[in-house]
């Protein structure tokens, strides 16, 4: 046996998979169980015949592949049998594998004294394991795997004195795993993997001296890896997809014939033991998805034999070593999604594309869109600042742009609000003839009040004018339907969805009030759902919906509250050319918009869709206030298309719209970004600069070490003092207009960065200085 045994084992990890099906073939020598062998004795033991025929009996054969187990005694060992080997009257191997059998295993199994191997793999037996296999004294090779087995591995499986290989895998098996299932001295392969097992892995397993492949993963598996490995001949240890805690013991060093370690999809904390390069035979470690922190230990460059390396989804931190560069067997790679910092050795970011490193936001050097900025160049220029502030080419043409802007948008502003003021006058005409003319003139406020108060109900019985109806959410004001049809009103802005008034009301409170595009529109009865749901949202960095108005012919309007500064669109770019927004001003908004964002995807599960620094309003404190934030659900899905595809927003699509007409958070992290760059510019992405958009024009300007050419000059005043926390944010902001979506981080990711950029603003809530003015 002990020579077989040697020759079956296969000898790498590559070889593994191709030996694997002859290593099946090999654990019965040949000579064993071919049919040459039922020599002289080829009639069955009764024994064993009435256990054939019970075996047979418990079984359900679809394909009637047990058609041939027929006639008398003299057939069964003389080769004509499907799936029996005999030696001297008794079966020593049972392999009926891919025959579609279901049913279950007769316990009579037990009674083959001389069985050797039970090959049932690939079939849909179920029922229990029965126990009585541990009493087959001769038993080595055991292949239940790929059935419908239930229950719980009888403890006694482990007793046949011979076993070596033991492959329950893939089957529905649950409870805790036997510790005798590795008493055999022989045994050298255990596979559980695809069950529900669950409780911890028995400390006998990691003190066989025999085990060679151990595959235990995708199980309900939890408990501590066992810190104690004596298993000095363990290749495979395969834990990967259970609930393992605790830290990775150091003794797994211990294990110097170890090729394959997954231990991906657990829980694992702590750190990445310096031991590690101690397996010098390892080709494959991938501990994906746990919890491990602190750095990668430069010794793992010693794993000269590492062919795939996944520390992905994890929490390390520092740098990546530079000695993975001379790793030359090295074809896998990934360290995303960690908190991996500094610049990607040069090698390995050739060898490897960006999504081998994407989610590690401090991280850069990997892709043309993370050039790593050298720390160093603001503060390092700010003595031969003078050339740039002295450069009187530059500061005019700055100025004369923007106040050809300036002038443009005032004049359309004005135009707009001519027409409007013309339609306004003749709208109010209208309406206070008609009211005069149709309804009695005391009470009525009273009792539209009264209405509103019904609201949620029945439509038309808290009638408006006309027979419209009124729907206030909680917020400062009261008002009438009356009072909003019947307030003054002047354009704001126009979006994809309608436009935006100031109205004034009676008592003189202002109101941001939205009239949608009706054809856009849903049915009234769709939008009363939507609008619900969207009234009740309440952030200090989202603008609030206090009410929506829903005319007689379907208009629809949507009040919001009048944020006096206007957008942040016109904040940054129609200023005039004395009015200086400091660098602490702008990260407040944005900060305060990252906030807003981070509340409508993680608190809301909504996605903005639309974001622009048009859609941000500031208050007079100069906190931003998103608006238009689910606006796309009050429309039809074939406008939503349409708007995705309209040129309004073009500066802040994500390149992957056109394609996917499809957002997504990721596409909101896009505009997120172009909104952080305009303020770090004060450039509006509107206007495309030498032909290439805002993010292209950034990137490729810092590519080319002009870093200092990207702010807005009047930020490089102070520079000295913040010139720090100016070229992290630029960083950041380069990784979130990626023209990958993946490598986008999430907006938690953002907000964690911007705080850490600038830890005072964590201090200030916004939410006392925003909502108390409200309550
Ligand atoms: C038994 O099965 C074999 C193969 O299916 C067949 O050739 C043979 O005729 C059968 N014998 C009897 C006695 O049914
Ligand atoms: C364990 O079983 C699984 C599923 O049947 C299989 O994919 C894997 O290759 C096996 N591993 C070993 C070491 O036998
Ligand atoms: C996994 O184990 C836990 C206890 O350790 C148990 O609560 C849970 O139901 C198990 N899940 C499955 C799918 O068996
Ligand atoms: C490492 O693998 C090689 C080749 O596969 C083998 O010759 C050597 O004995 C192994 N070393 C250890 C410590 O297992
Ligand atoms: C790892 O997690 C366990 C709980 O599962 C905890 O007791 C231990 O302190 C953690 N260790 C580290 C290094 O975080
Ligand atoms: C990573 O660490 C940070 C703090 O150090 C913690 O907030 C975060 O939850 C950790 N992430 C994971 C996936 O463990
Ligand atoms: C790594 O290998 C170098 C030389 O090859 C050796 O000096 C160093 O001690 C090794 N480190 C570890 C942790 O094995
Ligand atoms: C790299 O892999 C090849 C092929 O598997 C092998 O021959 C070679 O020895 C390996 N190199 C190292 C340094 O392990
Ligand atoms: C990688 O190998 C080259 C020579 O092949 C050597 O010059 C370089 O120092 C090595 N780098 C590391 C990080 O060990
Ligand atoms: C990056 O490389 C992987 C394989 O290493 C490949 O599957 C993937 O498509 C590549 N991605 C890009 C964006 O090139
Ligand atoms: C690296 O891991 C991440 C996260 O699981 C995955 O999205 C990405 O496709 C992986 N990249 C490669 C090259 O395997």
């Amino acid at each position: 046996m002990g020579d077989r045994k040697n020759k079956g084992l296969p000898l790498n990890l590559l070889q593994f998979f191709i030996l694997y099906s002859i290593f099946h073939l090999l654990c019965i020598s040949p000579e064993s169980v071919t049919g040459q062998e039922n020599d002289g004795v080829t009639i069955i033991t009764v024994n064993d015949f009435q256990a054939l025929q019970a075996f047979k009996r418990e079984l359900i054969d679809l394909r009637g592949t047990l058609k041939s187990w027929n006639g008398t005694r003299n057939g069964a060992c003389s080769g004509s049998w499907a799936g029996i080997r005999c030696m001297k009257g008794q079966v020593v191997a049972i392999q009926l594998p891919f025959k579609v059998l279901g049913g279950r295993l007769s316990d009579k199994i037990g009674q083959f004294k001389q069985l050797r191997k039970l090959s049932l793999h690939d079939n849909l037996i179920g029922g229990t394991i029965p126990s009585s296999i541990g009493s087959l004294p001769n038993l080595r090779g055991l292949y239940l795997f790929s059935n419908r087995f239930s229950g719980t591995i009888p403890a006694s499986i482990g007793n046949s004195p011979q076993i070596q290989a033991i492959d329950l895998s893939n089957n529905q098996l649950n409870g805790l795993i036997p510790a005798s299932l590795v008493n055999s001295p022989r045994i050298h392969r255990v596979n559980l993997s695809l069950n529900s097992f669950s409780g911890s892995i028995p400390r006998s397993f990691a003190l066989s001296s025999s085990l060679i492949f151990l595959a235990l993963q995708n199980n309900n598996l939890s408990g501590l890896i066992p810190s104690s490995w004596g298993t000095l001949n363990l290749r495979s240890l395969t834990l990967d997809h259970n609930s393992f805690y605790g830290s990775l013991p150091h003794s797994l060093s211990k294990l110097s014939h170890l090729e394959e370690l997954s231990l991906s999809y657990n829980k694992i904390n702590g750190s990445l033991p310096k031991e590690i390069a101690g397996l010098k035979n390892l080709s494959s470690l991938n501990l994906k998805k746990n919890h491990l922190t602190g750095d990668i230990p430069s010794s793992i460059g010693n794993l000269s034999r590492i062919s795939l390396l996944d520390l992905s989804e994890n929490n390390f931190t520092g740098e990546i070593p530079a000695s993975l560069e001379n790793l030359s067997n090295l074809t896998s790679f990934n360290v995303s999604y960690n908190s991996f910092s500094g610049q990607v050795p040069a090698r390995l970011s050739k060898k490897f594309n960006s999504s081998s490193f994407v989610g590690n936001i401090q991280l850069c050097g990997f892709s043309p869109s993370t050039p790593c900025i050298s720390a160093a160049s603001p503060p390092a220029e700010s003595p031969s600042l003078s050339p740039l502030s002295s450069d009187d080419d530059h500061e005019p043409k700055h100025h004369h742009r923007r106040l050809s802007t300036k002038d443009i948008i005032l004049i359309i502003v004005g135009v707009l609000l001519l027409i409007l003021f013309i339609l306004c006058c003749v709208l109010l005409f209208c309406l206070i003839r008609k009211r005069t003319g149709t309804k009695a003139r005391n009470g009525k406020s009273a009792g539209v009040e009264k209405g509103f108060a019904a609201a949620g109900g029945a439509a038309g019985a808290d009638t408006g004018p006309n027979g419209g109806k009124l729907v206030l959410f909680d917020g400062p004001f009261v008002f009438t339907a009356d009072d909003l049809l019947c307030a003054t009103a002047e354009i704001m802005g126009k979006s994809p969805y309608g436009t935006v008034y100031k109205a004034t009301l009676e008592d003189g409170n202002q109101v941001a009030v939205k009239r949608l595009r009706e054809k856009l529109a849903k049915t009234p009865k769709e939008f009363e759902i939507e609008v619900a749901a969207l009234g009740r949202i309440r952030h200090p960095n989202l603008l609030p919906l206090r009410a929506y108005y829903l005319g007689p012919k379907g208009e629809k309007l949507l009040v919001f509250d009048y944020m006096s500064k206007g957008s942040l669109s016109s904040f940054l770019h129609a200023r005039g050319p004395e009015t200086t927004i400091d660098w602490p001003t702008r990260m407040k908004i944005a900060i305060g918009v990252t906030r807003g964002v981070n509340y409508i995807h993680n608190q809301e599960n909504l996605v903005h869709g639309n974001l622009t620094s048009g859609d941000v309003y500031l208050d007079e404190q100069n906190n931003p206030r998103i608006s238009d934030y689910g606006i796309h659900r009050l429309m039809t899905d074939s406008a939503n298309t349409n708007v995705i595809g309209t040129a309004g927003s073009a500066g802040y699509r994500a390149p992957e719209l056109p394609k996917t007409k499809k957002t997504t958070t990721k596409t909101d992290i896009y505009s997120l970004g172009v909104i952080i760059l305009e303020l770090l510019t004060g450039k509006s992405p509107n206007e495309a600069v030498d032909g290439s958009d805002l993010p292209q024009w950034v990137a490729s300007t810092v590519k080319e070490e002009w870093t200092n050419e990207v702010f807005d000059l009047e930020l490089m005043r102070d520079v000295s003092t913040t010139g720090d926390e100016m070229l992290n944010t630029l960083k950041l902001a380069l990784h979130l207009v990626d023209p990958l979506p993946e490598a986008r981080p999430d907006v938690q990711q953002v907000l964690q960065q911007l705080e850490e950029i600038n830890p005072k603003l964590i201090a200030e809530t916004p939410e006392e200085s925003a909502e108390k003015t409200h309550h």
